[in-house]
């Protein structure tokens, strides 16, 4: 994410600690898979005196029935075992399922209040890894990599008192290595999770680049550039490589001496106590029971500081996941919010000023001011970038003005809870932008109660219908990703079919100039009229027939209203019109 905080000071682990009120709900499961836990490790260690007895009585006695009774033994605990782990796994697999659900859940609602301004700043692929790699790896965690961590110091801790109690000289020695495995383990975790922050991170950069190049194929193949992205993408695969190389040298170092060391300590001691065996100091079962423990012991390390870096990973993504998940949305609704009547609605621009956050220096707006009747049609003309859709991106709140004020119908925007503004205004933006699903879905997406009925009527009144049922499979054709599959005008009536379908009581056109031949501009514009009937209606207009029908025209430049008044009235009064005019409408 491009606004990262520095990796936080806060110890790896206490990190995962903020996953505990996602894990909490289910808190019956998670005791379960302790109590599952216990028994296991339970289990495990009475296998060693399974063992024991095995070896002292079975092996070493002459008597067979002895072996048999050792054997039953030994099946009866293995079943046990079975039993036990069944219970564990499945439980310890459901929470982690679980909870990485309800955590990508919760990511995705919290994205859904967040304002336009943090997509801006956050390219839609890194979100999307959020969503997928990070998640992901917490469900692995918590699936699997924490009961680990936790069975194995359960047996770590029980062997090594099943050991004191078999053989102290023997423990004493396989002790005398432990810390020299703890300390080199402790370093290099903090180390691994800087590190895996940073792999996942890049991760997510390939995950970014891939996504944007999809979406732009046709400009990428148009210019012929597949060499250069692709040896651009060669490099974004490589960097991330190159961190992972990094990561995983650190936990293979880790894991080389952990396991050294162990396996030093663990030869050593089957050394001595077989001399013991030897000198008839212990028996052999006992010897067999005490390298059964060791082992259990050395494993459970080697395990547990396999799965501390897993850990030191997972830390690094619940690091950025709670990172998302606390960035505040900008617009706020007010605590006492007031509702919006219905029925056309005036509205007031008073002095504001506005400059978008990622230019503070720029403004967009200038003092804007304004007033529009109920029920008026008003046509919005201006140079590229006077800000008229800027206009719209504040009426509909997506931003604040740094000051001044917006009214609808007397109460400022801000007064009103975001939902109850939007509910109000209908937009058919500049850019329409359909859901790579059918006709129904992306009309419907106006207003989802709508009958079979009123859709129809909808596209009809859009001047939709007919292409429509002409498409293969009318109205369940599936229109592709961003709908490439409808050419411009075919995409901008099914967007004022959607605006019709919800019916609002202010109408927000931003019009668009491309893409659409003599003929669909007149169905368009038929079915604009049709939509304006009824409500206040603000148009941003490129078309002549747009603005001779509109009440009256504001003429906008550098974030302000410089003239206003009818088609005629600013001919002879504003030189920039008459220059729009010509540049724009004469063709
Ligand atoms: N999201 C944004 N972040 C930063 N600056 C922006 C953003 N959107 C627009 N701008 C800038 O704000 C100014 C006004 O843009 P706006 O889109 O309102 O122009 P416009 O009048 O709609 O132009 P056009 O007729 O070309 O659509 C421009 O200088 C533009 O570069
Ligand atoms: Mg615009």
């Amino acid at each position: 994410m491009s606004d990262k905080s520095k990796p936080s000071e806060q110890a790896g682990m206490q990190l995962l600690l903020r996953l505990l009120p996602f894990i909490k709900p289910y808190r019956k499961m998670v005791l379960g898979a302790l109590l599952a836990l216990l028994f296991t490790a339970g289990v495990t260690l009475a296998m060693g005196q399974g063992i024991r007895i095995l070896v002292d009585q079975g092996f070493d006695s002459a008597d067979p029935s002895r072996l048999n009774q050792a054997m039953l033994i030994m099946a009866a605990i293995t079943a046990a075992l079975a039993f036990g782990t069944f219970i564990r796994f499945y439980l310890v697999s459901w929470i982690g399922e679980r909870v990485s659900n309800d955590i990508r859940l919760a990511v995705f609602n919290h994205l859904l209040t967040l304002h336009p301004h943090y997509f801006e700043e956050n390219r839609s692929g890194e979100i999307n890894a959020r969503l997928t790699t990070d998640t992901t790896l917490l469900q692995s965690i918590i699936g699997s990599s924490i009961s680990m961590a936790l069975r194995n110091s359960l047996t770590f801790v029980g062997g090594l008192i099943m050991m004191l109690v078999t053989n102290l000289k023997l423990a004493l020695i396989v002790l005398s290595s432990v810390p020299l495995i703890v300390l080199p383990m402790l370093m290099y975790g903090r180390r691994v999770r800087a590190l895996s922050r940073e792999s996942q991170d890049t991760v997510a950069d390939v995950g970014t680049y891939a996504g944007e190049i999809v979406q732009n194929i046709k400009v990428v193949q148009g210019y012929t550039r597949e060499a250069e992205e692709s040896r651009a993408f060669a490099g974004e695969v490589e960097k991330a490589f190159a961190v992972a190389k990094r990561r995983i040298l650190q936990r293979s170092l880790l894991i080389i001496v952990a396991m050294s060391l162990v396996f030093t300590g663990l030869a050593t001691m089957i050394w001595v106590g077989a001399q013991d065996v030897g000198g008839g100091v212990i028996s052999s079962g006992e010897l067999s029971a005490f390298i059964f423990y060791a082992i259990m012991v050395a494993t459970a390390v080697a395990t547990i500081s396999e799965v501390y870096g897993e850990l030191q990973r997972a830390a690094g993504a619940t690091e950025r996941l709670m990172e998302l998940l606390s960035s505040k949305p900008d617009i706020a609704a007010p605590s006492q919010p007031v509702a919006l009547p219905d029925g056309p609605l005036p509205i007031r621009f008073d002095k504001v000023n506005f400059a978008y956050p990622s230019r503070p220096d720029q403004a967009a707006t200038q003092e804007l001011s304004f007033t529009i009747d109920a029920g008026e049609t008003v046509a919005i003309v201006g140079p590229s970038g006077a800000g008229k859709t800027t206009l719209f991106e504040l009426l509909q709140r997506f931003y604040d003005p740094q000051s001044g004020d917006i009214h609808i119908a007397d109460k400022a925007i801000k007064q009103l809870t975001p939902q109850d503004l939007r509910l109000h205004l209908g937009i058919v933006p500049q850019q329409p932008t359909l859901f790579s699903s059918d006709v129904w879905h992306n009309i419907r997406y106006g207003n989802p109660q709508a009958t079979d009925e009123q859709v129809y009527q909808a596209a009809k009144q859009a001047n939709a219908h007919e292409f429509i049922q002409r498409l293969p499979k009318g109205y369940n054709s599936y229109l592709g990703e961003q709908g490439v599959r409808l050419s411009g005008g075919q995409r901008q009536r099914v967007a004022i079919a959607r605006a019709m379908l919800k019916n609002p009581s202010i109408l927000l056109l931003d019009e668009a100039t491309s893409a659409l031949d003599a003929e669909s501009e007149a169905k368009v514009t038929a079915a604009l009229q049709e939509l304006m009937k009824g409500r206040t209606t603000l148009i941003i207009a490129h078309r002549l027939a747009t603005v001779m029908h509109a009440d009256r025209i504001l003429l906008m430049d550098e974030g302000k209203i410089i003239a206003h008044g009818k088609h005629d009235e600013l001919l002879a009064q504003s030189e920039l019109y008459q220059r729009l005019c010509k540049l724009q409408f004469d063709h």
